[in-house]
């Protein structure tokens, strides 16, 4: 097992978890219509469904909690945040929104018009359904890179930027709204964007004077690697990282459930003031007032606090190696995985794990599914349920190119033992991968159908 840096924090609180016996679990997914967004919390012993939300705040950030100001207008906790949000982000204008979704829905309400084309190195898919909402396209234009699973290219998460010049010559700057680079590229693996890559789109955005936008949720996951590979800023500060990031930027969404460190918050900031009157007015339409936007006082301190905290070089390098441990622990047990591994998640590649189960039978669900069986994991699919769709034209289905299952990890929350049952759970679904069937959609929402779809084996086959 490769050596671990130990972790530079210590742990205060601790809360119990619990794994059912291999019956109780069995009937908790059926009853959840197989699906892990269905299950209750409390029924999980170890929970990498997302990052997002799930972090260990820090003693100074429950201390900070103590001194929220709960004035409907201008409380303190405004303009510590506004301070943080200066200082780290060199940006003058934002407001707060209760989470990355109600930044998006903001702006993109206030920027779109049906018909637009809102280009991103890869949306999210709150991002792609904020923006569909207004009846406009969200583009993805990644790096070729990004689809071999196995090369260790450095920056996956990188925008095409030759695409990226010929659209938006082809299609016109007035049918584009905003271009949008994500970091670190969640639904790409959480792969980074290197900084000649972010400088290279917002140079195309400038030139035709497109405002570019950082969807910024992992931002200082994404500033540590460009520190660790990219060439000329190994002995550069991660402050000094971000503020040339930043540099080359006209606004960002933030979910701070992510690198703000936070249990919930979020902000939209732009350096526009005419656009931050816009986005301001209808902030308080859907959110709030201007200084409190959807959020506590204490919300706001905590992640002022947060937006600071993860900013530390011991915090990211124990948040990289953590990772790794994991990634390299599933390898070990040869379990298929996207290389080289981000910092908030692993992926394994589901299409490489149970290569018997056909896409239009949800490989990745079987995975993620098998996760709980049998070891009361929950991680969540990235690929055919989350993204397949009919073609609009032709009716045919359309499979996303990647058929992946996350494992993502809560920030400061779980242990190396812990890590080590997960890669062991992963490993014994290689181990039994013949035996294993797919899935089939019994019910499903038409927009983010995963997070409430039910499903259920296919015995035999699906089509029967
Ligand atoms: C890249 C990216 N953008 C936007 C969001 C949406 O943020 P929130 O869940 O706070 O609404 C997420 C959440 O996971 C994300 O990973």
């Amino acid at each position: 097992m490769p050596r671990t840096p130990p972790e530079m924090f210590r742990i205060k609180v601790v809360e119990p978890i619990r794994l059912h016996p291999p019956e109780v679990r069995e009937s908790k997914i059926k009853e959840a219509g197989y699906n892990v967004f269905r299950l209750s919390a409390e029924d999980v012993f170890i929970d990498l469904l997302t990052d997002s939300g799930t972090t260990a705040m820090s003693a100074k950030q429950w201390g900070g909690l103590m001194m929220g100001d709960e004035s409907y207008a201008q409380c303190r906790n405004y303009f510590n945040l506004a301070d943080s949000i200066r200082d780290v982000f060199g940006f003058e204008h934002f407001v707060p929104t209760h989470q990355g979704r109600a930044a998006e829905n903001v702006l993109f309400s206030t920027i779109c018009k049906p018909g637009d084309i809102v280009i991103n190195n890869m949306h999210f898919d709150t991002t792609r359904a904020n923006v569909e909402a207004q009846g406009a396209e969200a583009r993805n234009l990644p790096a070729p890179e990004l689809f071999d699973l196995e090369s260790d290219h450095p920056f996956k998460g990188n925008m095409d930027v030759d695409k990226l010049r010929q659209t938006v010559e082809y299609v016109g700057a007035g049918h584009i709204p905003a271009i949008f680079v994500t970091i670190t590229n969640n639904s790409g693996g959480g792969q980074p964007v290197s900084m000649a890559n972010i400088r290279e789109s917002s140079i195309v955005a400038r030139e035709h004077k497109i405002p570019i936008f950082f969807d910024a949720c992992r931002f200082a996951e994404n500033a540590w690697f460009i520190k660790l590979r990219e060439e000329g800023y190994a002995d550069k500060s991660i402050q000094d990282i971000v503020t040339e990031m930043f540099s080359y930027v006209d606004g960002a969404t933030m979910s701070a459930k992510k690198d703000g460190m936070v249990n919930i918050g979020g902000f939209l900031a732009v350096r526009d003031p005419k656009l931050f009157e816009r986005v301001a007015q209808k902030l308080i339409l859907v959110e709030g007032f201007p200084s409190y936007g959807g959020l506590a006082g204490r919300d706001l301190e905590a992640m002022a606090i947060g937006l600071r905290e993860v900013l530390d070089e011991d915090y990211l390098s124990y948040r990289y190696h953590h990772t790794k441990f994991l990634a390299d622990a599933l390898q070990e047990r040869g379990v298929p995985i996207m290389t080289p591994t981000g910092a908030h998640a692993v992926y394994v590649d589901a299409k490489r794990a149970l290569p018997n189960i056909p896409r239009e039978e949800f490989p990745g669900q079987a995975f993620t599914v098998e996760m709980y069986l049998r070891g009361g994991v929950r991680v969540v699919e990235i690929g055919s349920l989350m993204f397949a769709a009919p073609d609009p034209g032709t009716g045919e289905m359309k499979f996303p190119e990647m058929e992946l299952v996350r494992l993502a990890l809560p920030r400061r929350v779980y242990t190396i033992s812990q890590l080590e049952f997960v890669a062991d759970t992963a490993g014994e679904i290689l181990e039994h991968a013949d035996e294993l069937g797919g899935y089939r959609i019994i019910s499903a929402p038409k927009v983010l159908r995963h997070f409430t779809a039910q499903l259920e084996p296919c015995i035999g086959s699906c089509d029967s």
